[in-house]
């Protein structure tokens, strides 16, 4: 399975310090596919040349933001709906690539440009010097859960081939609980946000989710960031006219604006070791101080930074 990673981004000084990062997480990802989509009236050059180096797979894409939203003219005053845009047209990019062409499997995640991401929350990467037994692919791939195929992971304490078998086996498992194994729409907690250490799926004994842990409005449908769902490509082709809303949205509702149409709560699949681990950072980066540059600059302005 392909994950497609949409990440709104703009610029501002600290843009490509946060595209970097990000690009040297990815680099560790098999079979990701980054859309990047830049609030800005055109493609800019560092964004361009940045993607042509990092030597991903990526689509570089672009929407402005338009000044009267930007401004807060809107609904709400005083709130900007940050990257919304952006997200909706790296969906309608994944809808008209595969409109005609049979669809990939994989995963849609939206991944701003400022978070931390840890590696396991897209699989654990398994060394390619496991020597894989056949069926354990098979295995993997059947989308059975851990659970479901526990009774066949051998223990076996003997140093032979069987325990290597097993230990791969597990590993391999592991995978499947991350977001890249999706059926319909994953969830995990994320950290740094909603004023606690994390905001996470509430998950009942039985492996659903039945609420959330959130001190801000947890009786919203989805009280979940951004960073903490990941919906399979079918469901997001299965219903084209899901999208993020801009118009009538409380701060708080931008992600159940997109999930209402696709999901309810009863079908969401948790991830991260059932909402046990925190994966994902909700961290933002600071403001540099540039008082010095003054107002024609002090620096070298053909030095890209
Ligand atoms: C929080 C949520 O985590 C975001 O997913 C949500 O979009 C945002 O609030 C919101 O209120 O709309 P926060 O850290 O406050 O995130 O937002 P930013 O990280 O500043 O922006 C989210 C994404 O949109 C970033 O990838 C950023 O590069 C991009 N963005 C931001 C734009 O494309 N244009 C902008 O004018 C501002
Ligand atoms: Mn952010």
């Amino acid at each position: 399975p392909t994950i497609f990673v949409i990440t709104p981004t703009y610029t501002r000084p600290v843009q490509k310090a946060e595209l970097t990062r990000l690009a040297n997480t990815f680099l560790h990802v098999q079979n990701l596919h980054w859309v990047v989509v830049e609030d800005s009236p055109r493609r800019t050059n560092l964004v361009s040349n940045l993607l042509e180096k990092a030597g991903l797979n990526f689509t570089h894409l672009n929407v402005e933001t338009p000044k009267s939203l930007k401004l807060g003219l809107s609904w709400i005053p005083s709130h900007t709906p940050r990257g919304t845009l952006q997200r909706n047209l790296g969906l309608h990019w994944l809808r008209d690539s595969f409109s005609n062409t049979a669809p990939p499997e994989g995963v849609v995640y939206f991944a701003d440009d400022d978070n931390t991401y840890s590696l396991e929350l897209f699989e654990e990467i398994l060394s390619d010097n496991f020597n894989k037994p056949p069926h354990f692919q098979a295995i993997a791939m059947d989308g059975k859960t851990r659970q479901e195929i526990g009774g066949e992971i051998g223990i076996d304490k003997d140093k032979d081939e069987s325990v290597r078998e097993s230990t791969c086996m597990s590993v391999k498992l592991e995978c499947m609980e991350m977001m890249r194994y999706t059926r319909r729409v994953s969830v995990w907690p994320v950290a740094f946000v909603g004023g606690l250490r994390y905001e996470s799926p509430k998950v009942s004994p039985a492996g659903k989710v039945v609420g959330w842990k959130t001190v801000f409005d947890p009786n919203r449908p989805f009280a979940i960031d951004m960073a903490g769902f990941a919906i399979s490509i079918k469901l997001i082709l299965e219903k084209p006219h899901a999208s993020f809303k801009l118009e009538g949205v409380k701060g708080g509702y931008q992600e159940t604006s997109l999930l209402k149409d696709l999901v309810t709560m009863d079908g969401l699949e948790p991830k991260a070791a059932n909402c046990t681990k925190v994966l994902v950072w909700h961290t933002r980066t600071e403001r540099p101080t540039l008082v010095n540059e003054g107002k024609r600059g002090f620096t070298d302005p053909r030095v890209e930074v």
